[in-house]
């Protein structure tokens, strides 16, 4: 059998991949093959969005790399507005969040909170596939609080035109905790008919050897943390030759971050947080990850900020993957 190409996704982050972040990244790194936006919520049906969310939403491509816009909402009318907006501003594809897990989310049948109900799921997919013009996404959970949420839903998700299905591998209720169900994965992918792509829990090439082996032919990759811990992950899996000083195109690249979201952000403080919540996941990148984040964890100002960087890069070295 011929290995098909893999596509590599970066699934959203509210907070981190942001607007800013999605350009430079895509100006810094390789290997990605579509960005998606943090999904927007709450907006007046029937209007053109407000400045601040159209500037957040913007451009339909970063460094050649096309954005899907994602969206959070259990109203078809309101999904169908913000696909007027995404039509009108040139995107190709709209996407669904239904996999949200947050109980604030939840519990208002939003996101994840929607699986365990197939009927709702039906009614607005019936109204938007309607009305809407460009390619139409769902990223989902494999249930809410049971993976048996997916037995009624594949039914409904293979009566639409969807253009694709990625899955995090998990259900809401888990968040984050345990590992990814590869057997419901498995018993989803034998039903569904659309393209499906899997998320969750890919984190270096060792993790996509083993999914492969399990999972020949998927092509379709949503990862996550994986490339915030390390940017250059999608190079990795795709075999692409690693910049002759990997230290400085993250220099560059974080630094690029800090100065376009001081400038967007007008200075506020804000953008101290925006950096250490990044730092978070970025510091795995280093040999000594829990020392790199000690140098930026505290910092107070934009000095102490730009000094604990300056830190990191003069005594910490990149892990070896
Ligand atoms: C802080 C945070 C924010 C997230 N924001 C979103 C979001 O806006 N939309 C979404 O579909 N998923 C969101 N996710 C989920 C991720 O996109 C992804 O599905 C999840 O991390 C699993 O993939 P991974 O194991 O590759 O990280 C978020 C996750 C975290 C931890």
């Amino acid at each position: 059998m011929i290995q098909q190409p893999v596509s590599i996704y970066f699934a959203p982050f509210q907070g981190i991949t942001t607007k800013p972040f999605r350009a430079l990244y895509a100006g810094h790194f390789q290997g990605v093959d579509k960005l998606y936006t943090p999904y927007f919520s709450n907006f007046a049906v029937g209007c053109t969005l407000p400045p601040l969310k159209q500037k957040a939403l913007k451009d339909q491509y970063e460094n050649g790399i096309e954005v899907v816009p994602q969206v959070l909402s259990k109203s078809a009318e309101e999904i169908i507005s913000f696909a007027h907006n995404c039509e009108e501003f040139g995107f190709k594809e709209l996407n669904l969040n239904l996999g949200c897990p947050y109980p604030q989310v939840t519990r208002k049948l939003r996101g994840a909170g929607m699986l365990p109900f197939p009927d709702m799921v039906d009614g607005i997919l019936e109204k938007v596939m309607k009305d809407i013009k460009i390619n139409f996404s769902v990223k989902c959970r494999l249930g809410n609080l049971s993976a048996r949420e997916m037995d009624a839903l594949i039914p409904v998700f293979n009566r639409y035109p969807i253009n694709e299905l990625t899955i995090h591998a998990r259900i809401g209720k888990q968040l984050y905790s345990g590992k990814p169900d590869f057997d419901s994965f498995a018993g989803a992918v034998s039903q569904l008919k659309m393209p499906v792509v899997y998320n969750g829990d890919i984190f270096a090439n060792s993790d996509f050897e083993q999914f492969k082996s399990r999972f020949p032919e998927i092509n379709l990759l949503m990862i996550g943390r994986g490339i915030l811990n390390d940017p250059f992950l999608p190079a990795r899996i795709k075999g692409f030759e690693m910049p002759l000083n990997p230290e400085k195109t993250i220099r560059t690249f974080i630094d690029d971050l800090y100065i376009a979201y001081r400038k967007e952000r007008d200075d506020n403080p804000s953008v101290l947080n925006a950096m250490k919540e990044y730092w978070a996941y970025l510091m795995y990148s280093f040999n000594e990850p829990i020392n790199v984040f000690r140098k930026v964890r505290k910092a107070k100002t934009f000095n102490d900020y730009e000094n604990g960087v300056e830190e990191i890069f003069s005594s910490q070295e990149l892990k070896t993957w």
